[in-house]
C-alpha cells in the first residue's frame, strides 16, 4: 500500500514529536504493509513550511529506515492549507508543495465551514499544473450536510482522499456516514492514514482496506490503497478505475435555470 498523507516528519507539525516517534511511525506503517510513505508536514499559520528542513529529515529518516531493514520509501509532500500566501507560492512554484515536487498537491479544507470561492482556487491551481487531492472531505461537518459541492469540485478534476480511520468508524458516526456514502458512489479516489503518532491517531490503514475490500470489492480496494496512490506518489497521470455514480446525471437532470438559482 501507499500512503499519501502521513505526519511522518519528526519536529514541523503536530505530527511526530521526536526522531524515535517518526521511526516507530513507519515501522508501524511497514508492519501494516504500507511501502511508500509521503510524509504531509502541515504548511498553515501555526506550521512554518521549509522544503528543505523536510527533506533533511526525510533523508535522515530513509538512511536509519535502510540501516534497521525495513522495506519502505519515504516522499514528500504538504498538507497545504489553502491561505492567500500558499496560494501564491503554490502558483508561481508549484513543485514546492506538491508531492515529490510532481504536480499532486494535497489540499486540507478547515475542519468547520467552506471558505468561499474554493471552485475558483482549484481552477487556478490547476492552472499551474497542479492536480488537487482534497483531504478528507468526509470530516467537514458543511459537507457531512450536504456533499454536492464535492461533486462540483468532481467535475472540475479535483480528487478525493479519504481517512482509513473514518471507514472504520474511527473518526465519529458523521464521518463515517460520508465515507461509506462516497465509497458506494465511487466518489473517493485515495484511502490514506493522515496519522500523527503512535497511539494517537496511528497509521493505520489495511483495517480501513479490508473493509472496502469487503463492501465495495478487491478491486476498488486496490484502487485506493495502492495503485492511485502510486501514480500519485510517482507523479503519473491518474486513471479514473471505476466510473463515479451520480456525478454527471445529477447535474444533467437539473435545468440550466435551476443550476443559475443554486
Ligand atoms: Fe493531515
Amino acid at each position: 500500500m501507499v500512503d499519501i498523507h502521513h505526519h511522518l516528519l519528526w519536529g514541523v507539525d503536530d505530527g511526530a514529536k521526536d526522531f524515535e516517534t517518526s521511526v516507530a511511525m513507519a515501522k508501524a506503517s511497514a508492519a501494516d504493509g504500507v511501502t511508500h510513505i509521503v510524509c504531509t508536514p502541515h504548511a498553515n499559520g501555526k506550521y512554518a513550511f521549509d522544503p528543505a528542513v523536510n527533506a533533511a529529515k526525510a533523508e535522515e529518516l530513509q538512511a536509519r529506515l535502510d540501516a534497521d531493514r525495513v522495506r519502505l520509501i519515504v516522499g514528500l509532500g504538504c498538507d497545504f492549507h489553502l491561505s492567500y500566501d500558499n496560494i501564491q507560492e503554490a502558483k508561481t512554484e508549484p513543485a514546492r508543495f506538491s508531492v515529490n515536487g510532481l504536480g499532486y498537491l494535497m489540499v486540507e479544507i478547515p475542519d468547520y465551514g467552506l471558505p468561499p470561492g474554493l471552485t475558483e482556487t482549484f481552477y487556478e491551481l490547476q492552472l499551474a499544473g497542479l492536480t488537487p487531492v482534497l483531504t478528507h472531505p468526509e470530516r467537514n461537518p458543511t459537507l457531512q450536510s450536504d456533499h454536492a459541492r464535492l461533486g462540483e469540485w468532481m467535475r472540475g478534476g479535483v480528487l478525493v482522499q479519504v481517512t482509513g480511520d473514518s471507514v472504520t468508524g474511527k473518526m465519529g458516526k458523521a464521518a463515517e456516514k460520508l465515507a461509506h456514502t462516497l465509497l458506494k458512489k465511487r466518489w473517493v479516489h485515495f484511502l490514506a492514514t493522515d496519522a500523527h503518532g503512535v497511539n494517537m491517531r496511528p497509521p493505520r490503514l489495511s483495517e480501513a482496506r479490508k473493509l472496502v475490500a469487503k463492501k465495495y470489492g478487491e478491486d476498488y480496494a486496490q484502487a485506493l490503497t495502492s495503485t492511485n496512490p502510486r501514480a500519485v506518489f510517482e507523479g503519473k497521470p491518474f486513471e479514473v478505475s471505476e466510473e463515479p455514480l451520480e456525478l454527471y446525471q445529477e447535474f444533467q437532470e437539473k435545468s440550466w435555470w435551476k443550476r443559475i438559482l443554486e
